[in-house]
Formats: structure tokens, C-alpha cells, sequence
């Protein structure tokens, strides 16, 4: 057996503030020759995740921190390209969180195997994968809206933010979203059926809200913070329910700014009886079956669309990360890294 290079980004320094390329570094690394019970795995393509963000600073989080000098964490979609593990063939596809590189040797511990459902393969990184289940179980279990009742995303044209306005029209309510220029708003209303899509670039962005939402907001789906969030609050419903589920207009941003804030959400909790609950997809893990065959007829049904925004070369990977912060990607970002899926 010829010996693998495995290409990894690793973490080279931590980000003062907005990361920048230099902050991690590309590394080649040969493999050695797969043992008994052990698999070779070429990767096809890497997910790229606002969440990395958070692991590149040594903060205390639900997760650890990527140690300077290790592997940028991720989740691929991966092939076996040699089998020494009697329960993975030779040419199979597999997902697990292997981390930012090309190659790697496994025993096959996280890995799921990917079945026919998963058509194109990359929704597994996606609609279909942990995006999707976030959008599922935060806004059914969490956000539950009714018929008739407005939900407001940001980010929606993004893999999260997009179902979530897609499954509340589904259940019956009117869907509001936010997004960033005139090309995403109009995908969002054309293409995904928003009822109303707000620029929250634009200089009169809460006033807008505020004239799409004239019944106020039952469920705010929350995914980026800052200003939007600081829109959104004053037209919040009684028991308005909250799923908080991400804060990416905060991740560059020194934790004291976020602090300043707070006492004003705090009041608005309390005088309104609002429901802010704070969730980690992982929590919601177990609805994966039922997650997998709801949302797939759905789409099968022409009932929900996606969009998928693809870089080529892991070399590639980091400028298009810190792209995304900045919503440069235009719906869910994945890095083709084999060059056979160019
Ligand atoms: N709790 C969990 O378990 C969990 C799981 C998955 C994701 N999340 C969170 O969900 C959020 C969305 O994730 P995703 O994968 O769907 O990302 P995404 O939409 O593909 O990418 C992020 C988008 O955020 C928007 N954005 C960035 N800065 C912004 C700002 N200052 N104000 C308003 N919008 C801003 C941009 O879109 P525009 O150009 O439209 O503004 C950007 O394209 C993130 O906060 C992520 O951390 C949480």
C-alpha cells in the first residue's frame, strides 16, 4: 500500500477580534499504512459552520476550544478508500466529524453511514444534517408556532434560517425574514416563500421590521444578535417564544459589548413573559429519524427548497469561513475537497 499525505488546516493562532488566514496554517502530514479494524478515508466535502468560530477562542463553552496547533474542527462527508474494518467497504460514504483535512485513518467511532436519502449527498451536511435538524427541533419544540402567527428568522437564506421560515409556513404561520442585500431578499421571497423579507443592511432595516410584523412577533427564531436582535425586541408579543440558537453578529465582538445589553433584554423577559430558551442542537439529537423522514418528503414534495454555496479546495476553506461571518456565502457553505467533485 502507497503511503496517504493527509492535508490539514490547523489552528495556528487565535483570533484577536475577526479571524484572519493567518491564524491557521495549511500542514501535509503522511499517513501510515491502515491497521486490523481500521479504515482510510479520502474526504469529498467539508462543512464550514459559524460554531467553528467559537472553538478558535479558549473561552468556556459547551464544547472545548481547538488547541493552537490542532486540526480545525468539522464535519465531512468522506469515502472509504481502504478497509481493514469488516463493517465499512471499500467506496462507501460516510459523515463524521473528522476536522478540516483530506485524508485521515479512522476505526470507524462517529462515523454514520450515508443511504440513498441523502440525494445530493451534500444535504447531509446541510438541509439534512445539523442545520436542518437546529431549524426542526428549535422551532417545533421550542418555537411551536401556531396558524396565523408571525415567526421572524435572520440569516434566511442560510441552512438554518431557511428552514425555519419554510417549516412556520408549512405549519401555518407567516414567516418574516432577514437577510442581508437585494439578491438574498428576493431568493427568500421568490424562492423560499418568505411572506415578507427584510434588508438589514438598509438604513430604515427596524422600521421595516416593524411595518412587516403589524400584529407583532410570536416567535423569534434567533441566530445573529446585534442589531437585529435590538429591532426585533421592542415588537415582541406577549409570551413570545425565543429559541435562541445562535448569536453570530457576537462572535467577533469582545464579550463586554454583548454584556452592556443584557439589562435591557432582561427587563423586556420579564414585563412581557417572554420565553428565551437557549439550545444545542446535540440536545435534539434523537429526533433525527423522524427529522429525516419529515423533512425529506418535504422536500421530495417540492414543499422545501434549498441552496448550497460550494468552494473548491480545502486550501480554499479559510477564506471562505471568515467570508461567512461576514455573509459573503449564499446558502449553506461546503468546501468540495477531492478534486474529482470539482
Ligand atoms: N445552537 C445550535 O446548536 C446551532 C446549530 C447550528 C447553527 N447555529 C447557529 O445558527 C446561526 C446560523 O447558522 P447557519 O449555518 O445557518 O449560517 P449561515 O446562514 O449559512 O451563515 C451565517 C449568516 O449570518 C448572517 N449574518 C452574519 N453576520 C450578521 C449580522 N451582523 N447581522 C445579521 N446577519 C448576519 C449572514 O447572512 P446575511 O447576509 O443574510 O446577513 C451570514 O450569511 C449561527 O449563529 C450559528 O452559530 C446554532
Amino acid at each position: 500500500m502507497s503511503e496517504a499525505i493527509s492535508e490539514r488546516i490547523v489552528l495556528a493562532a487565535r483570533p484577536q477580534g475577526a479571524p484572519r488566514v493567518t491564524d491557521v496554517r495549511l500542514e501535509r502530514l503522511p499517513l501510515s499504512a491502515i491497521g486490523d479494524g481500521e479504515i482510510l478515508l479520502q474526504t469529498r466535502y467539508l462543512s464550514l459552520d459559524p460554531y467553528m468560530r467559537g472553538r478558535m477562542d479558549d473561552r468556556k463553552s459547551y464544547s472545548p476550544p481547538t488547541p493552537v496547533g490542532g486540526v480545525m474542527e468539522g464535519e465531512i462527508i468522506a469515502r472509504v478508500v481502504q478497509s481493514r474494518h469488516p463493517g465499512f467497504a471499500v467506496g462507501e460514504n460516510v459523515a463524521g466529524r473528522l476536522g478540516w483535512l483530506t485524508h485521515t485513518i479512522s476505526d470507524g467511532t462517529g462515523l454514520t453511514k450515508l443511504d440513498g436519502r441523502f440525494e445530493p449527498i451534500t444535504t447531509a451536511l446541510g438541509v439534512l444534517g445539523m442545520p436542518g435538524l437546529t431549524a426542526y427541533a428549535g422551532l417545533l419544540e421550542i418555537g411551536k408556532p401556531q396558524p396565523g402567527e408571525t415567526v421572524v428568522v435572520a440569516a434566511a437564506t442560510g441552512p438554518v434560517g431557511s428552514l425555519v421560515g419554510q417549516i412556520a409556513r408549512i405549519k401555518g404561520a407567516r414567516a418574516v425574514g432577514i437577510a442581508g442585500g437585494p439578491d438574498k431578499c428576493a431568493y427568500a421571497l421568490d424562492t423560499l416563500g418568505f411572506d415578507a423579507v427584510i434588508d438589514h443592511r438598509s438604513p430604515t432595516f427596524a422600521d421595516d421590521l416593524a411595518a412587516a410584523c403589524p400584529n407583532g412577533i410570536d416567535v423569534y427564531f434567533e441566530l445573529v444578535g446585534g442589531a437585529v436582535w435590538q429591532a426585533v425586541l421592542p415588537l415582541l408579543n406577549e409570551f413570545a417564544r425565543v429559541p435562541l440558537c445562535g448569536l453570530i453578529a457576537e462572535y467577533n465582538a469582545p464579550s463586554a459589548a454583548a454584556a452592556d445589553r443584557l439589562p435591557a433584554t432582561m427587563r423586556a423577559v420579564l414585563s412581557r413573559s417572554l420565553t428565551l430558551r437557549g439550545f444545542i442542537v446535540r440536545e435534539f439529537w434523537g429526533q433525527r429519524p423522524t427529522f429525516l423522514d419529515e423533512v425529506r418528503a418535504w422536500i421530495d414534495e417540492g414543499r422545501v427548497r434549498f441552496r448550497e454555496d460550494n468552494v473548491h479546495g480545502l486550501a480554499n476553506a479559510p477564506a471562505a469561513f471568515i467570508g461567512m461571518l461576514e455573509g459573503k456565502n449564499f446558502g449553506k457553505l461546503i468546501v468540495a475537497v477531492d478534486d474529482a467533485e470539482r
